[in-house]
Order: C-alpha cells, then structure tokens, then sequence
C-alpha cells in the first residue's frame, strides 16, 4: 500500500469508474483505462497471435503519480480486454522503481517475454528489467535492476529514461533518451549480450536544441519516448537509401511536453546519420510519447497518447485522464517521409452507412450527418485558391463547431490541413480549455485529398493524405451535427460516413 494518499486524490477510489464512465467526453472506441489516469502506450506488442497495449497507469486518480503499468490484450487491435497490472513501484525504500514504473518497451528474449522500463526513485530514472510468464500475465522484476546504474559519466544531462531495445546479429541493441545541456536531446546506445549487463556505446546522434523554441518542429532539450525503426529489417521498404530508417521522439523541454518528431535517415554501425526533420502528427502534444511494433504480418503499427486539453482539476474531478490514440499503420514514402492510416480491423466498428452523392460544392451542404461517434471519409478534388470546411460535434446552429480545413494555394503548388477549434465548445473560456488552432502541410497532387476523421467525443483523429492531426475537443451543446462547407472551386467526389460501435461494455474494474 502507498504511504501517503496524493492531495489530488479527491474522488474516492470506489467511485472513479463511475465518474468516468458517466463522463460525456469520454471515448468509447479508444482505448482508454478503466479511471485514474494514464499516459504513454508501452511494451506495444504482438505476441502468439494476441495484441498486448501496457500504458503508465495511476488508479489512484486523474494525476501523474506514482506510476504503475496498466496492461490490455487484444485479438483484433479493435477490443480490449484488461488484464492485472504488469508492474507496480517498489515498496521498499531502496527500490529503483519506489517512485514509478516508466515507459518501456516489452522484447522477446529467446522465448521469454521481458520488460525493459525506466525505474523512478527521487528525481531520477534508470533501465531496469522485467520477466514475464509465457501468457504474459504476471510479471517478475530482475534481481539485477537496476542494470545500467547510471547514466554515461562525464556529461552533463537533461533527463534520461525511456528504452528502445531491438536484437542485431549476437547482442541486444538499446537505446535511453536523453538530452546533452546546452547542445540538445540525444538517445545513449548501449550492447549486451543479456539484457542485464550493458556497455555504453555511445550517443546514436545529437540534436540541436539552439533553434526557434516556439517552432511546431524544436526538437527540444531531451528526446523522450525514442523510437528507432529499420527499414533496412524488412520494416518499411526496401533497404538501402540514405532516408531509409526512422528515429522517433518526443521533444521535451523541462517538464514541458512538447511534440512527436522523426528523422528521416541511415542507421549504420553505431551512429544515426539524419537526412530530414519532419512532424510526426500536427496535432503536437496530442499525439505523444508514440510507440510502435511490427506486428506477424509485417506491418507498422503506431499507437500515441493523446493529453487532455482541460485543465488538470477538471480531469480529476471527471474521474479519468488521457486517451491511447486508435493503432495506426505507417508506411514509409520513397523520400522517408511517413504515411499514417488508422488499421483498417477498426472498420468492424461501422454500422449505419449514408452516402452523400459527389457534387460540386457550391457554399454550404446539408450533410444530414450527426454523432458524436463517426468515421467519416471523404474524396475531394480541390482548384487553386480554394479551402473545403468539414465542421464535426457540431450544435447545429453555428455556436459550436470543431473545423477540419483544406486548402490548396492560390498556384496550386502546396496544400495545408487546419483545425480551427475557437468554437468547439462554448464554455472554453471558463473551463480553460485549449483552443489553440493546429496545421500542418499536406501534398495534394491535382488538388486531391483523401480526408478521413474520426470522431470519438472529446478525440478526433483527422488523416489527410496520409498526414495526421489528433486534438481533443469538448463540446457543451448535444447534437454532433457535420457541416460541409467550401469556398472557391471544389468537388466532393465521395463522402462515406458510418456511426461507430463501443469497445467497452461497461464492467471496468480500476485495478485489474
Ligand atoms: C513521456 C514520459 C516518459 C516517461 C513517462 C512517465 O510522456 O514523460 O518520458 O517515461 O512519460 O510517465
């Protein structure tokens, strides 16, 4: 039993889940934990055919505290069922773990399924290790952890936790984000031949951390969360360009959680040589600390967390925190940039089909459409100069709107996707919600785009040609009604939309 109870524990434990479930922005095919609060997505894996999803878990109430890992498994990446808690902190005060359970990835040790996670005591964290049972279920923490006892001596850090650990020929390959003060992140290499014992190789590569600090892509004072993919492995494609391997992180800056980035670039020897920066979702923090795994079937699977956009007394008091992003596959194009599409199981969810004929769009459309759980996809064709508005969770008189906007530039030559969430809901300004708009650059080849947006209550997640934006919105007013809306030339070539199912029956227990 914890010592102390947390002064943010307000809701009692037996009351949480029911706060949650009674919660109207609470997602209901996302995953998310059965109360409490939950962070990034760990040890993401398939193992003997099932899906396990671990996240950093507090079911002591929707704070950051003292975290555990909360586990689930899956069959088809769309149902989850929880299952006990893989790790709690250490009782005993010398523990490495006494403080939190931190993010980690899960590996395959010649048959052996074994955690390496970030272990928390006081102010800092170190690599610790865990074994678990062949159905994964229960979980043993090594006699040796931690088992790198400190970060590389000598050099003067930011922070350094969170693990990307793969096999290369003989030895095991590891990486810990870090960051080098005053120069930028950076992630530490290290070799062992067992997981347990681990020399210090050296840093993969560092970043530079001098530039525009309010900039969507500032790589930040330390990489959090580093996720190294290979496509010289059979990952993405075929080996042997120079943008070919992925690096994954998350731009942190003291204790400011910034944005997921990747470089583009070489994986070779003992260095990462980068060939371009790009923004790995331009929803920024709402699409955090992501972790992927290839999947039986070859595939990339990505899932992310997305924060709350209210402010932290108003998730304690709903009960709940944190959304884990619906998995996502990348795909990677020939100039190493990453493509996203959610996996396409989630169509299992669709029920209710309507159709809206193609069309010029000419001013507004009456779509018809309304919920506040939907798939939408759509086909347009967009001329130079012209913007197309999809409005979602909707009041249906124009006062509340959450706006995916497309627009191609006056020559035609560049495309931006734009979410305008100034009035998403009416009480913003005396809840504190976020309204900050989100946009990125999307490419529209002959003005086309393949738009689709999946709304889940408070989580929307917008693909446009591959290129994502995830953000929350927490509308007041009922109705969930969807707008169309273009201005300039446009033409819808389809528009499919689908209501979509539950994953939860309800039944949730806050510490399986
Ligand atoms: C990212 C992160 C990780 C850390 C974990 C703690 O969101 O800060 O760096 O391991 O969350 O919960």
């Amino acid at each position: 039993m914890t010592e102390l109870t947390h002064p943010l524990a307000t809701v009692p434990r037996g009351e949480l889940v029911a706060r949650a479930e009674a919660d109207p922005h609470r997602p209901r095919f996302h995953f998310v934990s059965p109360a409490g609060w939950l962070n990034d997505p760990n040890g993401v894996s398939q193992w003997n055919g099932t899906y396990h999803l671990f996240y950093q878990y507090n079911p002591e109430g929707a704070f950051h505290h003292r975290i555990l890992w909360g586990h689930a498994v899956s069959t088809d990446l769309v149902h989850w069922e929880d299952v006990p808690v893989a790790l709690e902190p250490g009782l005993g005060p010398d523990d490495t773990d006494r403080d939190g359970c931190w993010s980690g990835v899960l590996v395959n040790d010649g048959g052996v399924p074994t955690l390496v996670y970030s272990g928390r005591h006081g102010e800092r964290e170190l690599p610790c290790v865990a074994v678990g049972s062949p159905d994964l279920l229960s979980w043993s923490k090594a006699p040796e952890n931690p088992v790198i006892a400190a970060p590389p001596a000598g050099v003067d850090i930011t922070a350094y936790r969170d693990h990307c650990v793969w096999r290369e020929g003989e030895t095991w390959r590891q990486l810990v984000g870090s960051g080098i003060r005053g120069r930028g992140g950076t992630a530490f290499l290290y070799e062992s031949a067992d997981l347990r014992s681990w020399d210090y190789v050296g840093p993969l590569f560092i970043g530079d951390s001098s530039g525009d600090q309010e900039a969507t892509d500032w790589t930040g004072t330390m990489w959090e969360c580093v996720d190294l993919f290979r496509s010289g492995a059979g990952v993405l494609g075929g080996p042997g360009g120079p943008a070919d391997d992925v690096l994954v992180f998350s731009a942190w800056n003291d204790g400011d959680t910034r944005h997921p980035l990747y470089w583009s670039g070489r994986y070779s020897g003992d260095s990462f040589e980068p060939a371009a920066l790009h923004r790995l979702d331009y929803g920024g923090r709402y699409f955090y600390a992501p972790q992927s795994f290839k999947d039986e079937s070859g595939r990339r699977v990505m899932f992310g967390w997305l924060q709350e956009g209210r402010p932290e007394e108003a998730a304690v008091e709903a009960g709940w925190s944190g959304v884990m992003s619906l998995p996502r596959v990348a795909t990677q194009a020939p100039d190493g940039t990453l493509s996203f599409a959610p996996v396409p199981e989630l169509e299992r969810l669709r029920t209710g089909h309507v159709q809206l004929p193609g069309q010029v769009l000419v001013g507004a459309v009456d779509t018809g459409i309304a919920g506040k759980q939907l798939d939408l996809e759509l086909e347009l064709e967009l001329s130079a100069g012209s913007t197309v508005r999809l409005g979602v969770l909707g009041s249906g008189d124009g006062r509340e709107e959450t706006v995916v906007e497309l627009s191609l530039a006056a020559d035609g030559s560049s495309g931006t996707l734009f979410l305008d969430r100034s009035r998403s809901s009416l009480s913003a300004e005396e809840e504190g919600l976020d309204t900050e708009p989100r946009e990125g650059p999307v490419p529209m080849p002959g003005g086309r785009v393949s738009l689709r947006v999946l709304v889940d209550r408070s989580a929307v997640e917008i693909f446009a040609n591959g290129k994502p934006l995830t953000a929350r919105a927490y509308p007041v007013l009922d109705g969930g009604h969807v707008t169309l809306a273009a201005e300039g030339s446009a033409r819808l070539l389809s528009f499919d939309a689908w209501t979509m199912g539950e994953i939860f029956g309800g039944g949730r227990v806050l510490f399986p």
